[in-house]
């Protein structure tokens, strides 16, 4: 069972609204991710597969306003999202071979670091974003 201050709060909203968006997916995907690891290896496999492909789309969302921004921190923003990559390809591999104890662990270790890189470099990349206001449709 989850702890309910492990769930998403607005307290990790970073405040450029294409990005929240995407964000609470992701969340929502790593609930329902959790939800199927006591359930069927195929329905395992389909919401693992449906976290990689948003995944992949909400970083391509972050590095396209970083390049357009020319944000410096860039490099290493983009380092990190790759782990995270690794990290889902990895499970999804464990999961395939049918490691459920890897399985699991790897699922854990998700929501903390999502936090972790919300809180931390996507936040970042928002104020940088808001001080040049790029990134948020014009009014
Ligand atoms: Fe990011
Ligand atoms: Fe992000």
């Amino acid at each position: 069972m989850s702890e309910p201050e492990a769930h998403w709060g607005s307290q990790l909203d970073v405040g450029v609204e294409a990005v929240d968006r995407q964000h609470r997916q992701l969340v929502a995907l790593v609930d329902a991710l959790e939800s199927a690891t006591e359930g069927s290896r195929e329905a395992i496999h389909s919401v693992l597969k449906a976290l990689l492909t948003l995944t992949r789309r909400h970083f391509d969302t972050e590095q396209k306003l970083m390049r357009e921004s020319n944000y410096l921190g860039r490099v290493t923003h983009e380092a990190e999202h790759r782990q995270l990559l690794a990290r889902i390809e990895r499970l999804l591999e464990a999961q395939a071979s049918g490691r459920a104890a890897a399985t699991n662990e790897l699922v854990r270790s998700l929501r903390p670091w999502l936090r972790d890189h919300v809180q931390g470099l996507d936040r970042a990349l928002a104020t940088h974003l808001q001080a040049r206001a790029v990134g948020e449709p014009k009014a």
